[in-house]
């Protein structure tokens, strides 16, 4: 009798210790396969572990698929991190150590780690108002908008035309600065191609490529291809006199409110490749004008976060 009972108390004590070590098992399998513990294989530390655990899960799973490396956590951290363009914000980072991880990481999606007009993507004309032409995209020779409509030399100096969508949203603009009793006046508008390699072409004589770089597009990267495009000017101010005038500050305020943005703005050269232009206005619509107006960031930025990689934050 005591033997048996010895007996069933030993195989209550193995089927104890086998569901403890099953549950162990369990638990050891589990946790090996957390990112908290690939992440500290990798050589993370537990400050770096857990900063990297707040993230969103793609951008932990680019982590965990690269070896360790110090500015990781800052980048991945960073309000419009790209995860697929990790590797060049890293080769963009070492040979910029002066740069704020924010920085790399804009100049990165704004393709500033590749040269200018090298292999240059075509343009998606299918995004329309949204369209990006730019240093790095561009339009064919025969790329020609439809639906162009004339501004009257009423509102403008020489010849002028814009899309239909742009041109209504003007005229309210244009009519609105009027009630407050500013005018706008249209100093240049759609181009074709060929204008546009003459104008570059005019400059690059003037002062040599690298100026004419600087405040001209080449042809086929020129936003005024596009139709999309006004420059804007008050009487006897043009270009960047147009800044002082009550006619700009009135822009900066109420631009947006038709769909458009200033498109090179003062202290953002680096971003979107030329001086300031306080007098090129791009039409993208009145909701991106708005947010871009809030975000405080270039159309450069905005399309590469917002528009090709398709965020919405
Ligand atoms: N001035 C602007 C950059 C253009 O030529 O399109
Ligand atoms: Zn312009």
């Amino acid at each position: 009798m005591k033997r048996k009972r010895a007996l069933r108390r030993k195989k209550i004590r193995i089927i104890i210790l086998m569901i403890v070590l099953i549950v162990i098992g369990i638990y050891g399998y589990h946790y090996t396969n957390q990112d908290s513990y690939q992440l500290a294989k990798i050589g993370y530390q537990t400050k770096e572990i857990n900063d990297l655990l707040k993230l969103d899960h793609d951008k932990i799973a680019v982590a965990l698929k690269h070896d360790y490396h110090t500015h990781i956590p800052a980048l991945l951290k960073e309000q419009y991190v790209i995860p697929a363009y990790l590797d060049r914000y890293l080769n963009y980072q070492k040979k910029h150590p002066e740069l704020s991880m924010a920085m790399v990481v804009t100049m990165v999606n704004v393709n500033r780690d590749r040269d200018y007009y090298q292999q240059p993507k075509k343009t998606d004309t299918k995004k329309q108002t949204i369209m990006l032409v730019n240093k790095y995209y561009a339009l064919t020779n025969d790329y020609t908008p439809q639906n162009l409509v004339t501004i009257s030399n009423q509102y403008s100096y020489g010849e002028n035309a814009v899309i239909k969508e742009v041109y209504d949203h003007y005229m309210d603009m244009y009519q609105a600065a009027k009630q407050q009793g500013l005018n706008l006046i249209v100093t240049s508008s759609y181009r074709d191609y060929e204008y546009q390699d003459e104008l570059w072409k005019h400059y690059k004589a003037q002062q040599g490529q690298a100026w004419a770089d600087s405040i001209s597009a080449r042809p086929g990267h020129s936003e005024h291809q596009t139709g999309l495009t006004l420059d804007i000017a008050t009487y006897g101010s043009v270009f960047n006199d147009f800044t002082d005038t009550e006619e700009f500050k009135w822009m900066q305020e109420h631009a947006h409110q038709y769909g458009f943005i200033l498109r090179y703005p003062e202290g953002k050269e680096e971003i979107t490749g030329y001086d300031y232009e306080s007098w090129h206005y791009r039409y993208v619509g009145v909701d991106v004008a708005t947010k871009i107006k809030e975000l405080k960031i270039t159309f450069d930025e905005y399309y590469a976060y917002y528009i090709e990689h398709n965020k919405n934050s």
